[in-house]
């Protein structure tokens, strides 16, 4: 199979939908890869680190030469999909339920498209799963985010100029961004407590060491099929708040991650709780890109209200480019590997758990908007 890998385009994306180790494997199974030249110059991957592995370094749109699948990160600009050859696939993130406009354009074009946000919650597709992976570098970097804006240490401190009492943090959400903040902010030293509404998640919360903040609230029927969360009637949602209400007022560093699949994040920590919070507490917002957790977050910046600050990250996978495009290639390793034949060839199954799941566009037709 010929693979494609361009260069990200989108402003801030700093990661390569494959590194280096990965294409040493895509090229022993015997697939040729042209990679864009400088595509993975900014995640610490340089061209030569592609060459000495057996990738093709192509200048321009000398990448798409007879590509029959294209590998991004990010959806492809209008320009960049007419670069596509006619009849080849894509696999990249693709938000299908907010790219209306992007499906018509690559359904025109020819394209067949899978989405990486689509790819089942099932174990066999683990490996797969962008999300997964990028949720973790994102929980990492949330704390560290929030530690930086923090006008305290993390941890307890004994030290000649005196002891220090070591910070308190609270991670609302426990799924995968969530139990990695809670991994890390423990690594630091911080007193961590979580809360989150689905029992599954509790077990995990306590497994890391961290306290579970307001167990009656966890509901059996919380977790869909799919493994997410499913949205809380409006009384749950209004003892969610209570509960946290009462918690938020005693911490320091709050890193939110709750998420709905296909609905704006639950608003979870109203402006009343922001103003009962400790003296220069911070909020680190994960889910600012689908609306925030906070009432007062905005995407992409840094809001003072009182002496709490509240950080509404973007695209934080990007700011680990390294690691964030290593676990990525690794999963697009995986998916190439399952869209193969025993011969090497692509071939795109509808009637696969996995590949089906992910198709949006299919024989000059956009076959899923979600
Ligand atoms: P997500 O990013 O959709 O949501 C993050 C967390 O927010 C979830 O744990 C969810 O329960 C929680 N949440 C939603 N509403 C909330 C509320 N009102 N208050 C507090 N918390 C709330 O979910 P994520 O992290 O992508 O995955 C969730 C679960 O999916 C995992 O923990 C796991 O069980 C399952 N999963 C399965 C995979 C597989 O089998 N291949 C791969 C990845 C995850």
């Amino acid at each position: 199979m010929h693979i494609a890998v361009p260069t990200e385009t989108s402003p801030g994306e700093l990661r390569v939908a494959i590194t280096p180790d990965s294409v040493a494997r895509l090229v022993k199974a015997g697939h040729v890869v042209r990679i864009q030249a400088g595509a993975g110059q900014r995640a610490g991957f340089p061209d030569a680190s592609y060459e000495s592995v057996g990738a093709v370094v192509a200048d321009g749109s000398g990448v798409y030469e007879g590509a029959e699948l294209v590998c991004r990160v990010q959806p492809p600009s209008a320009d960049e999909i007419v670069a596509i050859p006619q009849g080849a696939a894509l696999l990249s993130l693709l938000q299908p339920g907010r790219n209306s406009v992007l499906l018509d354009a690559l359904a025109r074009r020819g394209v067949t498209a899978l989405a990486l946000e689509l790819v089942p919650r099932i174990t066999r597709a683990q490996s797969m799963d962008v999300l997964s992976s990028q949720s973790t570098v994102a929980g990492y970097k949330a704390v560290l985010i929030g530690a930086a804006a923090l006008p305290k240490f993390l941890p307890m401190l004994t030290t000649a100029a005196g002891n220090v009492t070591p910070a308190r943090v609270f991670i609302i959400g426990a799924g995968v961004a969530g139990l990695q903040a809670i991994a890390t902010a423990r690594r630091l030293g911080g007193v961590v407590s979580a809360f989150d509404v689905r029992p599954a998640a509790r077990e995990q919360v306590l497994s890391l060491g961290a306290t579970f903040v307001a167990n009656d609230l966890v509901a059996a029927g919380a977790e869909t099929s799919g493994g997410y969360a499913r949205a809380q009637s409006e009384d749950e949602a209004a003892r969610t708040r209570t509960a946290l209400a009462n918690h938020v007022k005693d911490v320091d560093l709050v890193v939110t991650t709750a998420q709905i699949p296909g609905k704006p994040a639950p608003r979870l920590i109203t402006a009343d709780m922001v103003a009962s919070m400790r003296p220069g507490a911070v909020i680190v917002d994960l889910a600012a890109e689908s609306g925030g957790n906070c009432e007062l977050t905005l995407a992409g910046e840094t809001v003072q209200s009182g002496t709490t600050t509240i950080i509404g990250p973007v695209n934080v996978p990007a700011t680990v480019p390294f690691h964030a495009s290593q676990m990525f290639g690794k999963n697009v390793l995986a998916l190439v590997t399952h869209l193969s034949t025993k011969e090497g060839a692509l071939s795109i199954d509808p009637t696969d758990e996995i590949t089906g799941a992910m198709t949006v566009v299919r024989d000059g037709s956009v076959v899923a908007r979600t």
